[in-house]
């Protein structure tokens, strides 16, 4: 009991002591950027804002997507402690809006001029009812794949650009003992994979009346079929200790050496270049093999909660200000491995594989093959996406074969809707 006791007297005090230390224009931050990469570009965003004499107060979640982090969020929503900025993507951001839990940015959104500069495929998340609720601080997409060039060339392999020629890429490297496809085995990993081989598969059409839509004859089709035997045979070439592994640590996989290629969105190239390794020479960029000219999305953005403290209600407006900044979105997205949320930012200080995303994007955009990621919350909302990762990992760890996968995600998504 006086263990108790004095535990919780500890908290208190440090409780206090965190308080008073806090001055009118702090923010505390939520979010899920901890791996290497994704600290290196939270550290552009904590010295822009230092400038600004903002305070910062770090409030970590990690693992990948997020999912951990909005579960921490809902948790000190409710307990009527809401942080300051909340690091959120796609229909999270909506979900919050609906509540009525976060606040209006229309005043800073204004007086920058964001309605020019923000493409409209951010401002469906960004704005809820004709108002802005969100600040996006980047693009990223999902149906990119990491190579070790070096590894490459001495397995002569070349860039492969069909789904054929990536399979027999694979095979070469499995047959020559390496891993061929560095993976982490967990739900929002296995549906970042799932993303791409949908895409591969039907073209934008058929993600979206399948992810999109919820069209249950897409979610149950011959194609949907087509897509778990892929997801099976991509599964054929992990390795047997996958299960549960950090995105960074496969990451790290194709970094080292140990392992060929990644499937993952381009916050792994985040990776690389942390590690000091560069686009063309130790390390390829290229499109998920039959989605050349397709783009799945996800976009960060930061929610503001409401606050009742006028301090605090303009360091949030001051932050939301900094992120949009032309420069910053160069400085931050360079280091990030997404490119820039705004459409009038230079490319100079990117480098290849991110002039390459700030083509593909533009473009996808103006051909209509520009299409929200399942896997990263903005193709559906979190009860449809969440239905989604049980029956993809479900299937991906050999619970049930393909025709039965695209029956389960019929059902699977009929009970979340
Ligand atoms: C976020 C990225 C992040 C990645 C892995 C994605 O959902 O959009 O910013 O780097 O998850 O943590």
């Amino acid at each position: 009991m006086r263990n108790y006791l004095g535990r919780k007297t500890t908290i208190l005090v440090a409780l206090l002591a965190t308080t008073s230390m806090a001055h009118a224009e702090d923010v505390e931050v939520l979010h899920w950027w901890t791996s290497g990469g994704e600290a290196a570009a939270l550290n552009v965003l904590k010295d822009d804002l230092g400038t600004k004499t903002i305070g910062w107060i770090d409030m970590p979640v990690a693992g990948g997507g997020g999912e951990a982090a909005m579960t921490t969020l809902r948790a000190r929503v409710t307990a009527d402690d809401a942080p300051t900025a909340v690091q959120m993507l796609g229909f999270d951001i909506q979900d919050w809006a609906v509540e009525g839990k976060l606040a209006n940015l229309d005043a800073v959104a204004a007086a920058e001029g964001w309605d020019a500069v923000v493409p409209a495929a951010l401002q469906a998340f960004s704005k809820y009812e004709g108002s802005w609720v969100a600040a996006p601080v980047n693009v990223h997409s999902t149906n990119w794949v990491w190579a070790n060039k070096a590894m490459l060339d001495e397995l002569g392999i070349a860039q492969p650009n069909t789904w054929e020629e990536f399979i027999a890429a694979l095979q070469t490297v499995k047959d020559s003992g390496k891993t061929a496809l560095a993976h982490g085995g967990q739900a929002w990993q296995d549906a970042t994979l799932f993303d791409g081989v949908v895409l591969a598969v039907g073209g934008i059409e058929f993600y979206k009346k399948a992810l999109v839509d919820l069209d249950a004859e897409a979610l149950g089709s011959d194609q949907m079929v087509e897509v778990f035997n892929r997801m099976a045979t991509l599964r054929g070439f992990v390795d047997d200790n996958f299960s549960g592994r950090d995105w960074n640590l496969a990451s790290a996989m194709v970094i080292s050496g140990d392992a060929a290629f990644q499937i993952m969105g381009d916050w792994a190239k985040g990776e690389f270049v942390n590690a000091g390794k560069v686009p063309g020479t130790d390390f390829l960029c290229f499109r998920m093999p039959g989605t050349q000219g397709m783009v799945t999305f996800n976009s960060d953005q930061f929610a503001m909660f409401e606050q009742a403290d006028a301090g605090a209600q303009t360091a949030q407006g001051e932050m939301a200000k900094a992120i949009m900044s032309p420069t910053f979105q160069s400085a931050f997205n360079v280091v990030k491995g997404s490119v820039p949320a705004r459409t009038d930012v230079p490319n100079d200080a990117f480098d290849a594989c991110g002039k390459q995303g700030m083509v593909e994007l533009a473009e996808a955009a103006k051909n209509g093959t520009l299409i929200g990621s399942m896997a990263h919350g903005h193709a559906n909302r979190a009860a449809v996406k969440n239905a989604m990762y049980d029956v993809v990992t479900a299937h991906f760890n050999g619970e049930y074969d393909a025709k039965a996968a695209a029956e389960n995600l019929v059902n699977a998504v009929a009970a979340a809707e």
